[in-house]
């Protein structure tokens, strides 16, 4: 299908009845609505009816994609797919806008950054896009303790010492008197101060603390779930330069933020302040980015006394010198915590298309409605935040004689959102039609999109694009 079919696909309004094929995902009563997510009238290209379509851009890993049970979902790579997806999935690929059928309901990215997603864009058409925050924190975790170890044992010049030998045939002569060049301390009793004590920085407090450490830490922002996971006895500093004050090592686990520390930002918030309370021989540890530490300054903190600089980064000034370690940026590269990434995506995306539910979102708000039984209709809607469109949409509700049995109403930003359980009468066929309440809802002024959950899997989706209405 190319871009430009994709791309009038959205600019078709369509019309279909519901086709016959079954698939229940949340009630047992037989709901009548729209299918949706056709590309267009007569090419015959809907998704197989009863499961929801799901479309992949990069490989994705089979771990994740095995959290789609076959008999609901259809998996596919985008590229060459016969039928329009109801959610994406990718890892690096660059979507433009036009990759995005009109079928749409949800992005997800196997992975913590979205700079590859047009995220303002889908806020504004109403799409959540999702990550995985996280996922590979225990991947950074492990070679952030890696780290502690070749910074307090000079494993890597001791390995590059024996290459050197072997090579002259000298090691089984000399090894025992070399060894004394590359001697090193032990982490047991040692300080670590740890910084941004979100996913990786909590678990590598924690255990440090199983090394037999003291561990000491900051974090302005730091949440209950991560506090929850932070070793007992650990100290809380109120400021940077406190926390670093007598650590022998520094872990940085902060997110880089655009901007000098005057300026709300984290560009080089490791400058020649902070360095001035470090230990002379502590070792700064950076899984997290390069951009953190200010080069120049932490090159002449090296020069002036014994500390080490282990760094998951380039670094332009400290690449040669004799105390720094620097790696390729490996700290996520796992076999792991792809899998982990795909498996977090994956079930995210499920309780957003089968329950409605909201996490892990970079521009939706977290949103969570337990579940009120099977002859209970679940219904959502998308509308911009403004003022008057929740009670625009329950007095629709109401004018309809439908009971909302339970609902949530969240936002964020320019967008707000909305889960609605109904107890709907059935006809005397045991049905419901819910196609006239929802193109009322969807034509709502403000509103951008709503879904019908219960009933035929991909069916029940309308979107108001511009006052058109598309199902
Ligand atoms: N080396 C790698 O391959 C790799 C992989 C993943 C993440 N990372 C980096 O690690 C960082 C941390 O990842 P995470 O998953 O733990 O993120 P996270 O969002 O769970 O935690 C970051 C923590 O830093 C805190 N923080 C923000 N500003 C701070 C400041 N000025 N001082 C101290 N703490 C501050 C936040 O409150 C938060 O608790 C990421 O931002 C990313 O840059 C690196």
């Amino acid at each position: 299908m190319s871009a430009l079919i994709r791309s009038v696909a959205r600019n078709v309004a369509l019309r279909r009845s519901a086709a016959s094929a079954s698939g229940r995902s949340f009630s047992s009563i037989e709901v009548d609505h729209y299918t949706s997510g056709k590309r267009n009238e007569g090419q015959g290209g809907a998704s197989q009816p009863g499961k929801y379509a799901i479309q992949t851009f990069n490989k994705i890993s089979p771990i994740g994609l095995a959290r789609f049970p076959e008999d609901i979902y259809s998996v596919q790579p985008a590229e060459g797919a016969e039928s329009p997806a109801h959610a994406l999935l990718l890892r690096s690929h660059k979507l433009q806008e036009t990759e995005i059928d009109v079928s749409v309901r949800a992005i997800a990215r196997c992975g913590a950054g979205t700079n590859n997603v047009p995220v303002a864009r889908m806020t504004e058409i109403g799409i959540p896009v999702f990550n995985t925050p996280g996922a590979n924190a225990n991947a950074v975790k492990e070679l952030i303790l890696c780290g502690l170890f070749l910074g307090s044992r000079r494993v890597v010049d001791g390995i590059n010492h024996m290459k050197k030998l072997g090579q002259q045939g000298l090691a089984k002569e000399r090894v025992e008197k070399d060894k004394a060049m590359f001697g090193g301390r032990e982490l047991k009793g040692k300080t670590l101060a740890v910084v941004g004590l979100g996913h990786i920085g909590a678990g590598a407090a924690r255990d440090a603390t199983a090394l037999g450490m003291n561990v000491q830490g900051y974090d302005p922002g730091l949440n209950v779930e991560s506090a929850l996971k932070l070793p007992r006895d650990m100290k809380l500093a109120d400021s940077i330069a406190s926390s670093v004050t007598n650590a022998d090592y520094i872990s940085l686990n902060m997110p880089y933020i655009k901007g000098t520390p005057e300026e709300g930002g984290t560009h080089g918030i490791i400058g020649r302040d902070v360095l001035a309370h470090f230990k002379q021989d502590a070792v700064l540890l950076n899984f997290a980015r390069g951009e953190l530490v200010d080069s120049s300054a932490m090159k002449e903190f090296l020069d002036s006394g014994n500390g080490r600089y282990i760094s998951d980064f380039p670094d332009d000034e400290c690449w040669d010198h004799p105390n720094a370690i620097l790696l390729p940026h490996l700290g996520a590269s796992t076999e792991e915590a792809e899998d982990q990434a795909a498996a977090m995506a994956a079930d995210t995306i499920r309780e957003y298309i089968e329950r409605g539910n909201i996490r892990n979102s970079v521009n939706f708000p977290t949103t969570q409605l337990s579940e009120r039984g099977e002859d209970i209709i679940r219904i959502s809607v998308i509308n911009k935040n403004i003022p008057g469109c929740l009670a625009k949409i329950t007095s629709c509700i109401g004018e309809m004689d439908v009971n909302i049995v339970q609902q949530i109403n969240q936002s964020r930003g320019e967008i707000a959102y909305n889960v609605i359980d109904l107890d709907v009468k059935t006809d005397h066929e045991g049905k419901v039609n819910l196609t006239k309440l929802q193109r009322e809802i969807t034509m709502l002024d403000g509103v951008l999109s709503s879904r019908i959950l219960s009933g035929i899997r991909g069916a029940g989706y309308a979107r108001n694009i511009d006052g058109d209405y598309h199902v």
